[in-house]
């Protein structure tokens, strides 16, 4: 199975001229990193502002970087008026390939419910956008061992879109990541196990599989608080498809660390 590194940036960098500085650093570490990064084995995608998503994604014409939106409007795949929204259309114009859903960013500071999460689901199938789904328990219902009922009741947002589009199952099989982001690890240095992410990815597979007949296994990314320290322990599992890196994505030569060592592990 490929695997993914992917950055999502976050509310940064703070200025196009420091975009533009990251970019240029991204690309002359890839370039120096050739005999390590193998992108046929491990797929390297950012995921800018949208203020920054055109420019950024007309500098990545012709790498191995894709770009992602980081969210997509709930309300209108298109046009209308939405003030302060960017459809899943106007996102694949200004060259997002894939988009991030349900960071927990946004599930705690915009209230996302799973009804907004199915219509920006549907959104971005019906643009051509694949979809990086993000999941995650707080750390309160960690505490309370609820990991999995929480991720089966986040989850249960895919179920409801097969159900409703019974045709997207191979859609699904293809644009479809799951990114598995304990919320008590995002920027907090505070990482599960090993083998606990495993154990939980191994659920979240079997889970996405059990929602239809044709669904192939799915790729699962971990997400929270990777860094270059970790990055080797969890590549090393085979539950483990992938990362999505927030904090360490900022520095080109973090980034490509951590897309170095699952370039190895998976190779
Ligand atoms: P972090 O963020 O790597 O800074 O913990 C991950 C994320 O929020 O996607």
């Amino acid at each position: 199975m490929q695997a993914w590194v992917i950055g999502n940036w976050k509310q940064n960098p703070a200025t196009t001229n420091e975009v533009n500085e990251l970019i240029d650093s991204l690309l002359s570490a890839i370039d120096e990193r050739s005999n390590d990064l193998n992108p046929d084995i491990c797929q390297l995608m950012v995921a800018p502002t949208a203020i920054h998503l055109a420019a950024v994604s007309a500098r990545l014409q012709q790498t191995p970087l894709l770009c992602a939106a980081q969210d997509i409007s709930a309300h209108s795949g298109t046009t209308g008026a939405y003030t302060g929204d960017c459809s899943a259309q106007q996102m694949a114009d200004a060259g997002a390939s894939w988009t991030l859903l349900g960071h927990s960013e946004r599930r705690q500071y915009h209230q996302e419910s799973a009804d907004e999460l199915l219509q920006k689901l549907t959104h971005a199938q019906a643009q051509q956008l694949g979809v990086i789904f993000c999941i995650g328990e707080t750390q309160a219902q960690y505490d309370a061992k609820q990991t999995l009922e929480v991720l089966n009741e986040q989850l249960a947002v895919i179920k409801e879109l097969l159900t409703q589009q019974p045709k997207l199952v191979k859609t699904i099989a293809e644009r479809l990541i799951i990114a598995y982001e304990p919320v008590w690890a995002i920027g907090t240095g505070k990482v599960p196990t090993v083998s606990e992410v495993s154990a939980t990815h191994e659920h979240i597979k079997q889970t996405v599989a059990s929602f239809a007949d044709e669904l192939p296994e799915i790729t699962v990314l971990y997400g929270g608080s990777v860094n270059t320290d970790n990055a080797d322990s969890f590549a090393a599992s085979p539950m483990i498809d992938g990362a999505l890196v927030g904090g360490a994505s900022l520095k080109a030569e973090s980034f490509l660390t951590i897309a170095s060592a699952f370039s190895r592990a998976k190779a």
